[in-house]
């Protein structure tokens, strides 16, 4: 099986709606990555790497060698799926030269596909930039979680008039730069139809709508890692409480000198 290309994604939504949706999660480890790989169109190394793996308070800490040490990660153990780097808050926004430096940094350590960044039509000059340069961009519109701050919150989007024309302008500035696909997170759902609908390029919901061309969801939140989750997360395991049920059946083994037994030991021969 040959890795999946930003033309064979794109591909997917020629002539209207994609018959056959993307299939995308998020990875940032490598074992994790092979775990997902052939289940996938794309794997996402998404900034939510801040909370997820580093237990940072928002994605507004992450650097851009994190970004890269887990993006080469993700490549080294995948070898079907498009892999897509975010980029980390600070890296890209200054300028299109800026994002420049940072996205060939990303493509050339990582191996990856393409990037991501969080925007809209103020990110379309930048996007241009990129992709004009051999850089396949995937945006990000409605819920951008690197904008928290003056957004708010984490709460869904366009549930106004202004808004919901806002996230469909955003999209089309994206599509006219080039951009290759767009992420469109935490959005009411008939914005994330009519995005759908009036793109030529895949709308990659979250939050979003069974309607759009594909799906991504942060896989830990769907392994049932963590306690809270957005209500557009399904929990499709609960890893949570295997893992701590396997530490404390280890604990105990270990307390009661159970484990280890002869077939966890070398004997002399
Ligand atoms: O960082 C991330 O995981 C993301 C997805 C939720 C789209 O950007
Ligand atoms: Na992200």
């Amino acid at each position: 099986m040959r890795r999946l290309t930003v033309p064979a994604i794109k591909g997917r939504k020629a002539g209207g709606q994609t018959r056959d949706p993307l299939v995308m999660l998020t990875a940032y480890t490598a074992r994790q990555a092979q775990l997902l790989d052939t289940h996938c169109d794309m794997l996402l190394v998404g900034d939510s790497l801040g909370q997820v793996i580093y237990g940072l308070p928002s994605t507004l800490q992450v650097t851009l060698e994190m970004m890269i040490a887990h993006g080469a990660a993700v490549v080294r153990g995948s070898y079907h799926s498009l892999v897509v780097v975010d980029m980390p808050f600070g890296a890209y926004e200054a300028s299109p030269q800026k994002a420049f430096d940072s996205a060939s940094r990303i493509m050339a350590e990582t191996g990856a596909a393409g990037v991501k960044l969080e925007g809209g039509a103020a990110m379309a000059e930048t996007i241009a930039f990129l992709s004009q340069r051999g850089i396949p961009v995937m945006a990000h519109v409605g819920l951008t979680p690197q904008a928290v701050n003056a957004l708010g919150g984490y709460g869904a989007r366009g549930r106004s008039q202004e808004e919901h024309a806002r996230i469909v302008s955003d999209g089309k500035a994206v599509q006219e730069a080039g951009a290759f696909a767009v992420v469109a997170e935490g959005v009411v759902e008939p914005i994330a139809v009519a995005l759908t609908q009036s793109l030529e390029i895949p709308v990659i919901g979250i939050g979003a709508s069974a309607e759009c061309d594909g799906q991504v969801l942060v896989t830990e939140d769907m392994l049932g890692m963590f306690e809270r989750v957005p209500r557009f997360v399904k929990r499709y395991e609960d890893l949570a409480s295997v893992i701590s049920k396997a530490a404390e059946t280890y604990a105990a083994e270990v307390r009661s000198r159970t484990f280890p037994t002869r077939d966890q030991t070398y004997q002399p021969r």
